[in-house]
């Protein structure tokens, strides 16, 4: 979901309370943000942050950091943030970076709709592969869990297998979550778009 060219993007991401900007500095020392000891959850790929957002709002006793790589996306959600919600920032960065911005300070990561990378060469830079999940090792605070949402089933196959040979265990998993019971359910952009076109969307909840 590349947006080319948003007039002004990078003006607006710089004037925003909501970004953190100087994210590295805050390695080991994120609670200090948000004035409290409440547990913190990030998104990887956020997107226009219907669900960051929407989350933050629902679990007013949880932080929320929601990550982009693009200023061209990352600027679509801070445009919706009209209203001051004091447990959400917003990190404009390439996860790839992670181990280098939190250490063992977060709860919980969500993966919403991850990019597939389909190819075999670029099986790396999938969210869920052991490259990534390696990364996370240093992250967590304590207990590891992660949540992954996506419309991709070939995605989903992969990303079972990875984290459960990663030592993952499995805690709830959907084969068509709007089949099952989603109550507390926060939708993403993504999972709109797909899941009014009829196609299931799949679930995992594990943790470590
Ligand atoms: C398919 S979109 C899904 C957006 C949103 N989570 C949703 O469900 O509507 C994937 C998003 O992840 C972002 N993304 C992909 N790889 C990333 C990475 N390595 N670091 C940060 N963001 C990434 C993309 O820029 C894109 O906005």
């Amino acid at each position: 979901m590349r947006l080319r060219n948003v007039r002004g993007a990078s003006k607006i991401i710089e004037q925003s309370d909501y970004i953190i900007k100087n994210y590295k500095d805050l390695k080991g020392n994120y609670k200090s943000i948000f004035n409290n000891n409440n547990p913190i959850h990030i998104e990887i790929g956020m997107g226009k942050g219907n669900f960051i957002i929407g989350m933050a709002l629902k679990y007013p006793d949880i932080n929320f950091i929601g990550i982009e790589k693009y200023d061209s996306v990352i600027v679509r959600a801070i445009e919706k943030l009209d209203i001051e919600i004091p447990n959400l920032k917003l990190i404009r960065m390439d996860a790839l970076e992670i181990e280098e911005v939190f250490n063992k300070e977060i709860d919980t990561i969500y993966l919403n709709f991850s990019d597939p990378w389909p190819k075999n060469r670029h099986e790396h830079r999938r969210l869920t592969s052991e490259a990534f999940l390696k990364r996370y090792d240093n992250v967590f605070k304590g207990s590891k869990h992660i949540v992954m949402k996506t419309d991709n089933r070939k995605l989903f196959e992969y990303s079972i297998i990875s984290l459960t040979d990663y030592g993952y265990k499995i805690k709830n998993i959907s084969l068509d979550m709007y089949n099952d019971d989603i109550k507390d359910n926060v939708q993403t952009e993504y999972e709109k778009k797909f899941h009014d076109k009829g196609m299931p969307i799949y679930k995992i909840e594990v943790f470590k």
